[in-house]
């Protein structure tokens, strides 16, 4: 039998084939509370307007409250036939109420309908990975603090660089965190508008007030266009963008932690909680959350060129194809959350291994830009000079197998006789790193005052 929302000028139904293929309810349902608020929304603007009595949009609204109590009760039946959420929970309503539901369809299409929930949906969405965001960075500060003044190497291309602190490593990943919330904050200020009154595409002839749905769904204006409201779906796009970045970040912030408990590098361990077994090997603990986190990234960017690809060729206004928008997010939120929160257990639960690191951070030559940096500031050698002298010392040094701080001054005044007993005083880790004064350096002090900068700033929140 014909469809009963559109089904006026058709004889038949679809075949099996085109209902599923059309339907969206499998998982638009998600959408519920937004599009009861919409349809709340929508029909106390056709009372206010005068468009349906206000005993209509009494009934409307109890009958939208009942449904609603419906499906978190589980007992309300979603149906394939009526394709989305947007005509499972109008038909429903129209069973409820009758007359007055059938109304509610007034001045409005599933088009801005739909554009109107899933913005609706995301900002939630932003909101809810914007808190976790801020409960991550706290963690990340707070383990910085405690390790501001701890060595550790710093690499470049994974080899040995020089010293900085445990706690400023950490702290660069409150900065990356920071910026996403800036590229979340950005997308939902963007998003703010409401595209509810654009109907299918062209407005509408209805008498309707569009401030007042857009403000009672707490959005900053209407769209300006209704053609552009019902095909844009550029905040989908940012959002996950903003998320395609920010796993990227997690994913790096992972890495490092699978390199750091790996058993040559013993930089930290991670709790039992945030750990797994081998069902072989009784020794091993494997860090399957890091890994995880690392591997999800790709469903962020690939639900990004997912949506840009569904996007790019579409013709204005609405085309069938956009209803292939929500999957792509909705799995690329679930997948940050999940990632977010595994990040936060790890940083709030991973135990340091200071001497393992602190020994590490003083091997490998690490201090050689400080003599460097001691033969220029000294004896006022051009720093192309004094990096080649430096570079003949690290050579001395290698060939004895010694570190820089054990060669003999004698050896140290046969590459450069001006070097006095003072270079030593530069060569130690906890010298190099406490001379790091600069703005954004890893000296204990800065690190600890950003750390609690931080710290301050998202309590204040
Ligand atoms: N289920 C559709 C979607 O998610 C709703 C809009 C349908 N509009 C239409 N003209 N067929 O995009």
């Amino acid at each position: 039998h014909a469809n009963v929302q559109w089904g006026g000028r058709f004889a038949g139904g679809p075949s099996q084939i085109m209902q599923a293929i059309n339907a969206s309810i499998s998982f638009d349902k998600v959408m519920w509370k937004q599009d009861i608020e919409g349809s709340l929304a929508h029909a106390a603007m056709l009372a206010h307007v005068g468009i349906i009595s206000a005993g209509d949009e009494a009934a409307i609204r109890q009958g939208l409250a009942d449904i609603g109590q419906e499906i978190e009760s589980g007992s309300f039946v979603f149906s394939e036939a009526l394709e989305d959420i947007h005509m499972n929970i109008e038909a429903r309503l129209s069973e409820r109420v009758g007359e007055a539901g059938k109304r509610l369809h007034t001045a409005r299409s599933r088009n801005d309908q739909v554009a109107t929930d899933f913005r609706l949906w995301v900002r939630d969405a932003i909101d809810g990975l914007d808190r976790q965001v801020a409960s991550l960075m706290r963690a990340l500060a707070r383990r910085a603090e405690e390790h501001a003044a701890d060595p550790m190497p710093g690499f470049t291309h994974l080899q040995t660089a020089q010293p900085v602190t445990f706690g400023h490593h950490l702290m660069a990943y409150v900065e990356m965190l920071a910026r996403d919330r800036g590229r979340l904050a950005d997308t939902r200020r963007r998003l703010n508008e409401c595209p509810l009154g654009s109907a299918a595409l062209a407005g509408t002839s209805f008498p309707i007030d569009r401030r007042m749905t857009a403000g009672l769904l707490h959005f900053d204006r209407p769209t300006a266009n209704s053609l552009d409201a019902v095909s844009d779906r550029d905040f989908a796009l940012e959002f996950l963008s903003a998320l395609s970045i920010m796993a990227m970040h997690l994913s790096r912030m992972a890495e490092e932690i699978v390199i750091w408990c790996s058993s040559p590098f013993s930089f930290i361990r991670l709790s039992d909680a945030f750990t797994t077994g081998s069902s072989i090997m009784p020794q091993k603990r494997n860090p399957d959350a890091a890994e995880l986190v690392r591997a999800k990234t790709g469903r962020m960017t690939g639900s990004l060129v997912g949506l840009l690809t569904v996007m790019k060729g579409l013709p204005l206004a609405y085309a069938k194809d956009m209803q292939e928008d929500k999957e792509p997010v909705f799995a690329a939120t679930d997948a940050a959350a999940l990632c977010l929160a595994a990040c936060d257990g790890m940083v709030r639960d991973m135990t340091a291994n200071t001497q393992q690191m602190r020994a590490l951070a003083g091997s490998g030559y690490s201090t050689a830009t400080d003599i460097a940096d001691w033969l220029v500031r000294v004896l006022k050698l051009p720093f192309r000079t004094a990096h080649h002298v430096t570079g003949k010392l690290v050579a001395r040094a290698e060939e004895k197998n010694i570190g820089l701080a054990e060669l003999s001054i004698e050896d140290m005044r046969a590459e450069e006789p001006g070097i006095t007993e003072d270079i030593y005083s530069v060569l130690s880790v906890d010298a190099s790193i406490a001379s790091r004064t600069s703005e954004g350096g890893t000296a204990p002090d800065n690190v600890r005052a950003q750390a609690r900068r931080w710290l301050h700033a998202l309590s204040a929140e």
